[in-house]
């Protein structure tokens, strides 16, 4: 059976990773892969994260399984967390919510269950989106569609020709957004974009998807769910897929959760029995050792402070890492660059460089990026921003 397989190519960011782990130049920079690093170019366990950690493994007596729901105590303060305690979507109890193995598993579940309600809807995402939502949502079985949603040369969202693409779409259908961050533009909608956005999804009766990854590394932890708490408040059906990976830096932990926003709770609750027999079939359980450190950070006023302001410094960390980066492409590139790059948001940019120019990058200058031009931001130091810009300069151009 297994003679019928060939061996697929190596994912291109797992192939840029090894590139530059291989490549012996003494001064190569990796703005490649997207996690979080540190001035020291480290992907650091949060202190808030270690200190909950240390309490979970000194309280928990048992091990026994906890169910395909997960932690209850992390959805829940999760769901408030996000959409904040007092939201009608959550006092009306037409919310449920399950914890999730990443953002990545939640993103699946909820593509699941939109299979399961039969209608099988096309879902669109934004043009360009994260590479990783194409084999997720359409691996369920769903059919995937591109709004037009970033223009690469003036760096900005293609607001205009979004809205007029979602002013098109049948009801039913599904639009997937990138609740902050957006990955791997950087371009984010401002809060009077999500009302518009919010008010064409109500009247064509769309549901959307909102996925949110990097919740506190675009503007603040509450700021950037702002779009998200107004998506619940006006629409009678959503999802929202969630990661805690990049905030609270679990990524191999493997925590996320996936929300669902019913017409009513009879709905919801039918919803989440649906939800869990997914889970079943899928994973059965989620993993249970990073729900439980994120839902003691969050029951814990001292680590949740702590906990805040970590997230906080590493949002200001990457807006100082922007601005400087952002000041040195005006002395070498467009003032459009330097200006888009200052605009956006959280762990990535896409810049206006062609694939070619990504290779000469990588080869001549040994700056890593994937080939769509998109860095992160996190990768750069205060001390490699100069010569980045004059490399990037030397490719573009002014
Ligand atoms: C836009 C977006 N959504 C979801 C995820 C899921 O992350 P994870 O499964 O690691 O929690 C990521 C991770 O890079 C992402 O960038």
């Amino acid at each position: 059976m297994f003679e019928n397989l060939q061996a697929l190519p190596e994912d291109p960011i797992l192939g840029l990773m090894a590139a530059f782990r291989a490549d012996p130049a003494p001064v190569k920079i990796d703005l490649g892969v997207g996690v979080y690093k540190d001035e020291h170019g480290k992907t650091p366990v949060l202190a808030a994260v270690r200190a909950a950690e240390a309490a979970v493994l000194a309280e928990q007596q048992t091990k026994t399984y906890l169910g395909p729901a997960g932690n209850e105590q992390f959805n829940a303060l999760m769901s408030q967390l996000i959409l904040g305690d007092k939201h009608t979507a959550l006092t009306s109890g037409r919310v449920r919510a399950l914890q999730a193995p990443g953002g990545c598993g939640a993103l699946r579940l909820g593509a699941e269950l939109l299979t399961t309600t039969g209608s099988r809807p096309t879902i669109h995402v934004s043009d360009p989106t994260w590479a990783n939502h194409v084999p997720l949502l359409s691996g369920a079985g769903l059919k995937l569609e591109r709004y037009p949603y970033f223009d690469t040369r003036s760096g900005t969202v293609r607001f205009d020709a979004m809205l007029e693409r979602l002013n098109t779409l049948p009801a039913g259908d599904v639009v997937l957004l990138h609740g902050c961050c957006h990955n791997p533009t950087g371009a984010d909608l401002s809060l009077a974009q999500w009302r518009q956005i919010a008010d064409v999804l109500l009247q064509r009766r769309l549901i959307p998807y909102v996925d949110l990854a990097y919740q506190g590394l675009g503007e603040g932890i509450t700021e950037d769910s702002e779009g998200t708490r107004l998506i619940a408040a006006t629409v009678p059906e959503a999802l929202i897929a969630v990661s805690c990976s990049k905030n609270f830096g679990l990524y191999r932990e493997r925590v996320g959760l996936l929300m669902v926003l019913a017409g009513n709770e009879t709905q919801a609750v039918a919803s989440a029995s649906h939800l869990r027999k997914i889970a079943r079939g899928i994973y059965s359980m989620p993993p249970d050792h990073g729900a439980a450190i994120v839902a003691r950070i969050l029951s814990d006023a001292k680590l949740s402070n702590d906990w805040r302001n970590e997230v906080n410094a590493m949002r200001e960390r990457m807006m100082t890492l922007r601005r400087a980066l952002s000041k040195a492409l005006a002395a070498t590139c467009t003032a459009e660059m330097a200006a888009a790059v200052d605009q956006q948001r959280g762990m990535f940019s896409t810049l206006a460089v062609t694939p070619e120019a990504a290779d000469t990058l990588r080869e001549k200058h040994h700056i890593y990026m994937t080939r769509d031009g998109r860095i992160n931001i996190a990768g750069i130091s205060l001390e490699s921003v100069d010569y980045i810009a004059r490399a990037i300069g030397s490719v573009v151009g002014r």
